[in-house]
């Protein structure tokens, strides 16, 4: 198993980082790889909206030439795609929605390659607008033909400073649990 965790934080070993990675680690023990994909730092504008992608269908995004192509690149190798994002004014991140605008479009108006990939997002939030956020994240897992694993919980936690989220035991719990349902998933299926 493939695994292309992609934290939309800024801070790199941030809250969301903490929860990707306790989903990561029961996965990478049962023999998985894992892909960290930190959005911040790497050059990736918005969708320019130009449609390039849906002319030349070449699989690739022609709006900059930014990190753009080689992040479809690291989602096609991909077997799980976890997206991970703090709240930001009840929302999701402008780092991640940028990868999910470049990279969903690229797929939805080529092949389709995430077509029935496994996708899981984790959220965190000082307070508010975790769910909203949640939902964000998997309607485009949803959109895009994907297989999404639930757990025994919402995947979401409550942490501000960075790590705070580590102490939320409820929402680590709901971690573990999801990973087992991604492994599980994952044996059920895979070729
Ligand atoms: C610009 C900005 C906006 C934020 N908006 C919210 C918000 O709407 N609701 C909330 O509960 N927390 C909000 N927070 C707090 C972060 O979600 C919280 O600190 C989170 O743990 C950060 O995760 P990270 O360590 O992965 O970056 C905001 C933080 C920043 C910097």
């Amino acid at each position: 198993m493939k695994v292309l965790s992609v934290n939309g934080s800024p801070r790199k070993d941030g809250n969301t980082s903490v929860m990707l990675r306790r989903v990561c680690a029961p996965l990478t023990r049962g023999g998985a790889t894992v892909d960290e994909a930190h959005l911040h730092g790497m050059d990736l504008s918005p969708c320019s909206g130009c449609m390039t992608c849906m002319r030349k269908k070449d699989g690739k995004c022609h709006g900059y030439p930014d990190d753009g192509n080689a992040l479809i690149e690291r989602t096609r190798a991909a077997d799980v795609i976890l997206l991970g994002s703090p709240v930001y004014f009840g929302s999701v991140t402008g780092q991640i929605k940028a990868y999910m605008d470049r990279i969903g479009f690229v797929s939805r108006v080529n092949d389709g390659f995430l077509r029935r990939k496994i996708g899981a997002a984790v959220v965190v939030a000082r307070r508010a607008g975790e769910l909203l956020t949640f939902a964000e994240l998997n309607m485009w897992f949803l959109i895009n033909g994907m297989v999404v694993p639930g757990s025994s919980y919402w995947n979401v936690g409550h942490g501000r400073k960075e790590g705070e989220v580590s102490q939320d035991t409820e929402a680590m719990a709901t971690l573990d649990d999801l990973a087992d349902n991604i492994q599980w998933l994952w044996d059920a299926v895979r070729p």
